[in-house]
């Protein structure tokens, strides 16, 4: 598998991975085990690994040829490295600045939640012994995993219409060899209780099926004392997350930052037990490039937020 070997026996003692439907932690041969994709991206599930892989169903271990794919595909390919391949980007930026400020020094473990081909690992990949990123779309994944092994994989970009190119992933900070890629659910992540010393979810909340879940994972994995940096501009989407569990249908009377504050001080009664502070907040534009003529704009709000101490 396309991970760093020391990385990868730092990662398994610290004990922190489990073994699927136990919470047992994940010995080197569990590991070994593993069902991989072809290009080498880990798939480990808490409790749904054949469920997810025969949701997956035939594509799964195709390998990503890009002059074969529909101009439909492409498009949806192209959004996607429009989201990764910014470094420069404002939002990216403003997330370096701010670990710069809250986490000046170096943890053991940073959790990614969503973290597609990866556009913040240079940043968190210095500030960690290891960075463990998790999403569960196996494209990206690819992306990053090659990424790691210091590859640039080839990408696509939308010129408009049906005319794309095709160009090489940049990686500003080069060297990405403490970081795993992670197939699996970010709402039922692999990890033991209080495990991370950071959880990261960049526009994650607004894609997931079950937000108020995402906060609870968040809550389980973090260590006390422990930081959260959270972004999302609320775009939510009745067909990823039904009405019913959108922030805005919850809190009517609140907006995304407000319901999210709330809920992170223990004002839902479903997790009461939730204990943060909010240490920072900020409104970062993302900006999304269709092709050359088109960009989406959107405004996230990017948080963090330091879970307390038990009392
Ligand atoms: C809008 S993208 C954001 C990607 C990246 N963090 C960024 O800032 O550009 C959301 C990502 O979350 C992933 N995702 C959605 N639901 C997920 C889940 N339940 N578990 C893990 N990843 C998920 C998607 O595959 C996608 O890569």
């Amino acid at each position: 598998m396309m991970v760093n070997e020391d990385t990868l026996a730092r990662l398994l003692s610290m004990g922190v991975l489990v073994q699927p439907g136990t919470d047992r932690p994940l010995s080197q041969s569990d590991w070994n085990a593993l069902m991989a994709t072809p290009e080498g991206v880990a798939m480990l599930f808490r409790s749904e690994g054949p469920a997810y892989r025969d949701a997956v169903g035939s594509d799964w271990d195709a390998p990503l040829s890009l002059e074969g794919l529909s101009s439909a595909a492409l498009t949806h390919l192209a959004h996607y490295t429009t989201q990764c391949d910014q470094p420069q980007a404002q939002i990216r930026t403003e997330i370096d600045a701010l670990l710069e400020r809250y986490l000046p020094g170096t943890v053991d473990l940073v959790v990614e939640l969503g973290c597609s081909a990866g556009p913040d690992m240079p940043t968190l990949s210095k500030r960690a012994s290891v960075v463990l990123g998790i999403d569960s779309h196996l494209v990206p994944l690819r992306w990053l995993a090659r990424r790691v092994a210091g590859e640039a994989p080839q990408v696509v970009r939308r010129l408009g219409g049906r005319r794309f190119a095709t160009h090489n992933f940049q990686d500003p900070a080069g060297d990405l060899s403490n970081v795993i890629p992670l197939l699996s659910n970010a709402l039922d992540p692999p990890l033991v209780a209080e495990s991370a010393d950071v959880v990261v979810a960049i526009n994650l909340l607004d894609s997931v099926r079950e937000p108020l879940n995402l906060f609870l994972e968040i809550d389980r994995i973090l260590k006390p004392g422990g930081v959260l940096l959270l972004a999302s501009p609320f775009h939510w989407n009745d067909q990823i997350t039904p009405l019913e569990q959108q922030l805005q249908t919850l809190y009517p009377e609140l907006d995304g930052p407000e319901a999210t504050c709330f809920i992170l001080d223990g004002g839902d009664p479903r997790l009461p037990h939730l204990s943060f502070d909010v240490v920072d907040e900020r409104e970062v534009p993302w900006i999304l490039w269709d092709h050359e003529r088109c960009s989406m704009r959107y405004l996230v709000w990017m948080a963090v937020a330091v879970k307390r101490p038990a009392p």
